[in-house]
């Protein structure tokens, strides 16, 4: 079977460090809960990071320390995974959905513009796929208008707009560690920021709303309990290690299964100058014409994992009920676009050879 994603870590590379955590039978709150977020820090530039339990979940914390809650409005680019409008619903505020570009499929300056009222308590801008173009421009709005930038960059870990990579662009931005993501620990996830009033409110949020002092816990809020345990974070420092080479390889397969499908009318996602794109997902918007759940059922049947790119988030049934907001731009690429195998050692010529003969034969 090729599948979509391998991890790029082997257990040879956590195996003494495991035998250690075991030793010493410290599970929690140990030397690499409190190393996770140093390495994020010094990858990333941010000042501040925080381990969590996914992206989701870091999301969510990072929606409350803005204070986001009924009466809100929170606009959401429209071409994601669900999370990120879960976490917004979930909180009771409104979703705004802005539509996105066809090419790098990120959301629309002119969406934003045209969408950000009164009530805009923050806008989440998702890097689709780990592509983080357009990120500067949304900036510059929320900052013109003082709304706060949540970056979306579960899938973004090791990507770079201008050399600073994601993590210290937005004003927040939050990683996930799921295996389909480049660096995984099974689930997990990270919080960064550079303000140190958010930082502040994240260590209290995160820590069941306590603050501490001379040893002794004061619960000055309420809160919540989203670490990551040892194993799972010296797992993802393990591969920060490596993620600027691992970026470099997927760009490399990337660019071949361009090289190969390209001529064949496929359109790779694409970043704008000055993105480096971690390649998370490589995705293709399908030629004209070609059935694409044909072509990922002709994949499946020759035992080649493939998937849509992601989804129109106003059209799943929930928000299409609820908010009747569906945005054309981010459901024609829903409806068009194909996420291919990339990984060390994929065979990228022969997932092609099947596209192209699907492409050639049925479908089109
Ligand atoms: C853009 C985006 N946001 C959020 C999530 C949720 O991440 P997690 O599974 O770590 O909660 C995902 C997961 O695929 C995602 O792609």
């Amino acid at each position: 079977m090729i599948r979509l994603i391998w991890p790029y870590i082997q257990y040879e590379d956590v195996e003494q460090a495991f035998r250690e955590i075991f030793d010493s039978g410290m599970f929690t709150r140990g030397q690499w809960s409190q190393a996770l977020p140093r390495a994020v820090c010094a990858y990333t530039g941010a000042r501040y990071a925080f381990n969590a339990t996914s992206a989701t979940t870091a999301l969510s914390a990072s929606l409350e320390v803005l204070g986001v809650g009924p009466g809100d409005e929170v606009i959401v680019g429209d071409f994601s995974f669900p999370a990120s409008v879960n976490v917004v619903e979930a909180c009771g505020a409104v979703p705004v959905f802005a539509d996105v570009d066809r090419e790098t499929f990120n959301m629309l300056p002119e969406e934003l513009e045209a969408k950000i009222t009164s009530k805009t308590k923050a806008v989440m801008f998702v890097s689709a796929l780990g592509n983080p173009s357009g990120l500067l421009q949304i900036r510059g709005i929320c900052q013109k208008h003082g709304i706060p930038l949540i970056n979306d960059a579960a899938c973004a870990i090791g990507s770079s707009v201008d050399g600073q990579k994601v993590g210290s662009i937005a004003d927040i931005a939050c990683f996930s560690y799921h295996p389909r993501k480049l660096l995984t620990s099974g689930e997990g996830g990270s919080i960064t920021t550079s303000n140190s009033e958010w930082a502040r409110q994240l260590e209290i949020k995160l820590l069941h709303g306590a603050t501490v002092a001379d040893g002794k816990m004061d619960f000055v809020t309420y809160g919540y309990n989203y670490r990551l345990p040892e194993l799972q974070c010296l797992m993802v420092i393990k591969q920060i290690e490596k993620l600027d080479d691992i970026v470099r390889r997927r760009i490399e397969t990337q660019q071949q299964y361009v090289r190969l499908l390209q001529p064949a009318g496929y359109q790779s996602q694409k970043h704008d100058a000055g993105v480096v794109h971690n390649m998370q997902s490589v995705v293709f918007v399908v030629p004209n014409g070609v059935d694409r759940d044909g072509l990922i059922d002709h994949l499946a049947q020759r035992d080649i994992e493939s998937t849509i790119g992601t989804y129109c988030l106003s059209n799943t049934s929930y928000y299409k009920a609820k908010y009747n907001s569906v945005q054309p731009t981010a459901l024609w690429l829903e409806q068009n676009t194909i996420t291919l195998p990339c990984y060390d050692g994929v065979d990228a010529g022969l997932v092609a050879r099947e596209v192209l003969a699907y492409t050639e034969g049925k479908g089109n």
